[in-house]
Order: structure tokens, then sequence, then C-alpha cells
């Protein structure tokens, strides 16, 4: 018997934000996987792409005043960048803003109206007037309707996992302006899902196919009633796909997403001359996706009822995780937790990351927690100083001599570590890879001890037993290798200084069983530096700056100041501040103010500098003041300006305003507190 070929997915980033932490512990789960699978030798790809439609995109690209396909194309590359920076490979990185996902979308769409499962309902939508939108799910904010958390989506609760409409959200409110929606009656298109009610009970319900844990989830919340029709188009303005026959309607981006899964698998095809059919409709292939537990719902009901119609395979398996906690507390840019992918590898290496996950992953759908602090330790402590090590410790005493042209009796360390293959395979396989993890740290153990115990560096002392000390470094190198195959899928970067070591290709797991002999061994280059925890803290620092700045920038987005003053009177040359203590700023109480009626603009005002001292300025804001208004309040007056005299009378001085002139003149005035007569520095 063949085994089946392999199909694996992560979930399709959305394209409004950066990777972060959080987001890449399901790909380098999934990753660590399809390595494994790969050096298995099991015939595997593993297909991604940018979730890339959908109001959150359409406002963003509105908002930075660009098209959305030059926003989703900028976004596309820097996830790409940061996934290859923490050495995740995808067979193929598509985008559901793809020709092949629009024709798929269209085939699968055609086999739900085939089946007469498509039905158009009138609805009651939440329209924000300001935003001139129709408010999609995440961006209306409310209570939830069944368990009452406040401060919750419009799709469903992060609380109870309940989904709804946005219009039964308790008190809703826009998330865009912060204006109270008004409900609007429009026409959208409806999966009925509850058509298919049987085939979800036996699918969700048959094991294997998803966590126990998600199965009796689905099955006591809802499968336990009719399921709702599932609302699959949107009006206009939407980016996505338009429904081509309902003009007007867009399918609703959680319909085209997971298609995506396909058209970046036909992608691949296309590159490698395969056949499609023969990944989507073939038993000869497992399909494994790999997502977080906040969309199981749509994975595991709506997509499996769309496959199911289509005819094309039903996933094997949903791997389903928890979520990211830093130092047991959810992530949250402003305390420096939600660390973005670029930001983490300024600071630190990949490995580590890699490694401190997989040292804790299992398949239960529970939440890991990155605990700072312990993510030093388990580095430092495990990969650094008994793994890394273990190579540069017994590699520099044979660079000259190679490794012993037989293996010598080690005692049965080699063949116990290779009798281990099937059981650490097993763990991968299952996802246990924190229990994998461990397996292969007691080698480690065991080798160090070994080491420790025959002391090549005394050996290397004495001409004598020159031949000992190359059959125990051969030893202990092949035990490093044996270590370096079995954490090939979590650390692919050890994979290749291992081969530049030992200058033999680690090309399989079966490779553990075979030592090498007879080899040279290259000058040991240093494969891991000891993590610092002042780089750990200098990236969290990093993060806070960023949430800073972004912050900033968003409350300087809500003022929309115009730039037309500054284009109407540029900035003058610059002086000094001899030349600015030249003027003599003074705070100045309006004590009368007298209109002119000879005069076109100007107003007589007497100012007070407090005391007795007294000021009389004729100021051009006629046409912006009226005189009663002004006494009493404080202005600013340049106090030493020369007096001037006009027809109407001494002006000595100044009051200081900002206006083109006209109507539009507006006085300064001190805040509150200010006292006629201080000086304004
Ligand atoms: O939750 C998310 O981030 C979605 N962009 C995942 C989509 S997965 C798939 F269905 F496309
Ligand atoms: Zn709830």
């Amino acid at each position: 018997m063949t085994a089946k070929r392999i199909l694996v997915t992560a979930a399709l980033p959305y394209a409004n934000g950066d990777i972060h932490i959080g987001h890449l512990m399901e790909y380098i789960q999934t990753d660590i996987w399809v390595r494994f699978q790969k050096l298995r030798g099991r015939e595997c790809i593993y297909l991604c792409a940018d979730d890339t439609h959908g109001t959150p995109i359409m406002m963003r690209a509105r908002k930075e005043q660009r098209s959305e396909v030059e926003l989703i194309d900028e976004m596309s590359s820097r996830h790409q960048r940061d996934f290859a920076g923490f050495f995740v490979e995808f067979d193929n990185y598509g985008s559901t803003n793809s020709e092949e996902n629009r024709v798929l979308c269209g085939q699968i769409w055609q086999a739900l109206r085939d089946a007469d499962l498509i039905v158009s309902q009138t609805i009651e939508q939440l329209f924000d007037v300001e935003a001139g939108i129709f408010l999609a799910d995440r961006f209306v904010k409310g209570t939830c309707p069944k368990c009452r958390e406040p401060d919750q989506f419009g799709d469903n609760c992060e609380k109870c996992g309940h989904t709804y409409r946005p219009t039964d959200l308790i008190d809703p409110v826009s998330a865009l302006t912060g204006a109270t929606p008004e409900v609007r009656e429009t026409e959208q298109l409806f999966v009925q899902v509850e058509r298919l009610h049987d085939f979800l009970d036996e699918w969700t319900q048959t094991p294997g196919h998803l966590p126990t844990e998600i199965a009796n989830y689905l099955k006591g919340h809802f499968l336990c009633d009719p399921l709702r029709d599932w609302d699959i188009s949107r009006p206009a303005p939407y980016f996505g796909f338009e429904i081509s026959d309902a003009p007007g309607n867009f399918w609703y981006v959680w319909f085209d997403a997971p298609i995506g899964y396909i058209a970046s698998t036909q992608q691949w095809c296309d590159r490698n001359n395969q056949q499609l059919d023969d990944w989507w409709r073939s038993d000869e292939v497992e399909i494994h996706h790999f997502i977080g537990k906040d969309i199981a719902y749509f994975h595991t009901l709506f997509w499996p009822a769309m496959l199911k119609t289509a005819g094309l395979s039903l996933p094997t398996t949903v791997h389903i995780h928890g979520f990211l906690t830093v130092n047991g507390e959810k992530m949250a840019k402003r305390k420096g937790t939600a660390v973005n992918a670029a930001t983490y590898l300024k600071h630190l290496d990949p490995s580590y990351f890699r490694y401190y996950l997989a040292s804790k992953l299992n398949s239960r759908v529970e939440d890991l927690d990155l605990n700072l602090d312990e993510f030093v330790t388990r580095v430092n402590t495990n990969l650094v100083n008994k793994v890394v090590n273990l190579a540069s410790r017994s590699s520099r005493f044979v660079q000259q001599l190679g490794l012993s042209p037989e293996y010598p009796d080690d005692g049965g360390l080699f063949a116990d570590a290779a009798a281990q293959s099937d059981e650490i395979a097993n763990l991968y396989e299952s996802g246990e890879y924190s229990k994998a993890i461990r397996a292969i740290l007691a080698l480690a153990d065991q080798a160090n001890a070994f080491v420790e115990n025959a002391e090549p560096w005394n050996l290397r002392k004495d001409e004598s037993r020159v031949d000992e000390m190359q059959d125990v470094c051969t030893i202990a190198l092949n035990l490093f290798r044996q270590i370096a195959i079995y954490l090939t899928p979590v650390l692919p970067a050890l994979r290749g200084q291992t081969d530049e070591l030992l200058g033999v290709p680690i090309q399989n797991w079966d490779d553990v069983r075979t030592p090498l002999v007879g080899t040279p061994v290259a000058k040991f280059q240093h494969m891991m530096k000891r993590v610092e925890t002042k780089d750990v803290e200098a990236m969290i620092d990093e993060t806070k700056e960023e949430a800073a700045q972004e912050a900033a920038l968003e409350q300087a987005a809500q003022f929309d100041d115009s730039p037309q003053p500054l284009i109407d009177e540029p900035l003058a040359d610059e002086c000094t501040i001899d030349d600015f203590v030249k003027v003599d700023l003074r705070v100045a109480r309006v004590v009368s103010a007298e209109d002119l009626p000879a005069a076109r603009k100007l107003l007589k005002l007497t100012l007070s500098l407090g005391g007795e001292e007294r000021r009389t300025v004729f100021a051009g804001i006629k046409a912006a003041y009226e005189p009663q208004e002004l006494v009493g309040r404080l202005v600013v007056l340049v106090a030493n300006l020369a007096p001037r005299k006009m027809k109407f009378g001494l002006s000595e001085g100044m009051v200081a305003a900002s206006g083109p002139g006209g109507e539009d003149v507006f006085l300064l005035s001190p805040d509150s507190g200010a006292q006629p007569g201080q000086r304004v520095h």
C-alpha cells in the first residue's frame, strides 16, 4: 500500500495587519508537522495565502488613500518576508483575490445553487450613516445577546463562542465612527446549512476529524438545534468578488477565504504539472487544516458543508489550537507582548521561538503561555547547553582527524536512540511535540553524560590515546546528529549547520539509524548563542514604542487638519532665541473695546497689564468680534512694539492673532490662570 499524499493548510492570515507571535504559533506548529512528514519521506504540500477581502481591507485602503490591490500586495510581501524569517516554508503562498480563487468560488457557488441550498431573504442590517456603509460584523461592537459579555464583535462572542447577527447585539456601536448604527433592510443570499444537518452530525462526530472537545462543543451548542441559514452575501460597497448571478452583491469574505486553500493548491498544481482533482477529489490524499479555536465554527460546519456539496474531499483532520498568552496574560501591543514577527527578528534568533513553542505544544485545544523567563531558561539550559554544546565540545578535537573509520562500541547509546525513532515519530505525528522534545532531551542528557565521562579534552593531551579520543568524538558527534535529525522539523537551521559540520546532509528521518564513519569534520562554526534577557527586554520595549507610535498616529489621523495655512504662508527663516526675546509678549486684559464708526476694520482696545499699566491698541478685528464680547478677556500683547501714529490715535502695541483677516481673525488667549503683565516665553 502506498502512503497517502498529504495536503496541509494553516489559516489564511488577514491582509490588514502584520504577523505577530500569536499568528506565528500556528504557522510554526504546522510547519513542524509538515517538515516532519517530509523528512519521513511522505509527499506533503503546505499551502497558505493571504485572506484579502472584506470591509477591514476596504476601510484601511480608503484611509490610506490607495487601492485595495496596492494594499494587499504590500501586505502579502510583508507576510511572506516574516514567515521566511521564521523558517516557515510554504509550497505555495497565494491570495484569496486571485483569479484561481474567483473561478473556484464560482464553481462551488454553482454547486450550492444546483443543490438548491441558496435562498434570498430580506434582512435588517446595521448601516453607518457617517461612513456610508453597511457595517461588517467586525465593525460593530456590543453586548453578546447570549452571555451578556460587553464589547463583543458582531459575528460571534469571544467569551461564550455563540454566533449571531450584528443586529442581535445589545447596544450596538459602529467601531468605525462610534455612531449608533441605523437598521436598514437589504436583500441577501443565504445557505440553508440545516439541510446538511445529518451530514454534519455524522462528520463532526466521527473520531479523528476534530479534537474531541470541539466535537462535543459543536454537538452541545449548535448541532442540538436546527442550524441557522448562513448569510453569505454582502451589498456594495464591499471589497471582494461580485456574485455573477446576483449583481451588486459580493461573496462574504468567509465564503471565499477557505476556498483560498484550494486556489493556492491550484497554483501549486499549475507550477508542478499536477491536476487539482488529484488533490481535492482523491481518496489518496489526506487533508489537514491547522486553525485556532476562534475560527473552529467556520471550519467545522460551513466548510465541510461547502466541500460536501461541491463533491470535494473533506478534511481528514482539523487540528485546532488555543491562543498564545504571554506571561499568563492576553497579548497586548501596549504591554509590549503582542510582538510583531519583524520586531522579534531584530532582537532574537527565530530558532529560539520555534524550539520554545515545540517544547510546550500538545494536541489539545489549550492556550499556550509564553513565559519570558522560562523562554530564556529553556533555550539556554536545554537547547544551547545540552544540544548545541554537544557539537561544539566534541567536534573541535577531530577537525583534522575526521570520524573514526568504524563506529566504535558506545555501550548501545546510538542503537538506543535509533530505537526510539518510531516513538518520537508518533509523538510528532499526533502533535505531541512537547513530549517529543522531552524524549529528545533525554537522549541529549545521555550523550552529554557520555562525553563528561569520557573526557575527550583529557584524552587529547595524551599522544597515545588519540584513537580513543577520535572514537569518543565519533560517538558524541553521531549522537548529536541523531538529535539534530529528531529536531529537524523544529530547527531547520540546526539541520543546515549539522550538515555543514559533518558534510553528509540529513535527508531522511531514518538517517538516525546509520552512524557516519570515516567522514571529515569541518571547522566548528558557531551554531547558536545563548539568549540574553536584555535582548528579550529590548524586544518588549520596542513593541511598546511601536504601540505608542501607532496610538499617536491614530490620534493624529482623527484631527484632519488642512495643509492650506502653511501653503498660504510658509514658515519664516530661522531666528535665534536672542531674536525671539527681543519681542516682549505680555498677557493683557481687555478693559474696554470701542467701535470706531469711521474705521472700516479697526476696534480701539484698552488693555491692562496689571495695576495701573494701560495700553491703547488699534486692532484690525472689527469684522470678527463684537466690542462687548471682548471686554474682560485675556489676550497676548506685543508690548514693546514701537508706538505707531494712526489716523485715530497712537497705537501702543499689537494683539497677537492668527488667520488671513476679515472675519477670519482669531485672537490668541492664554489659558485661564494667566495674569495680566506676565511675560510670554
Ligand atoms: O481568522 C482569520 O485570521 C482568517 N483570516 C482565517 C481565514 S482561514 C481560511 F478560511 F481562509
Ligand atoms: Zn457570549
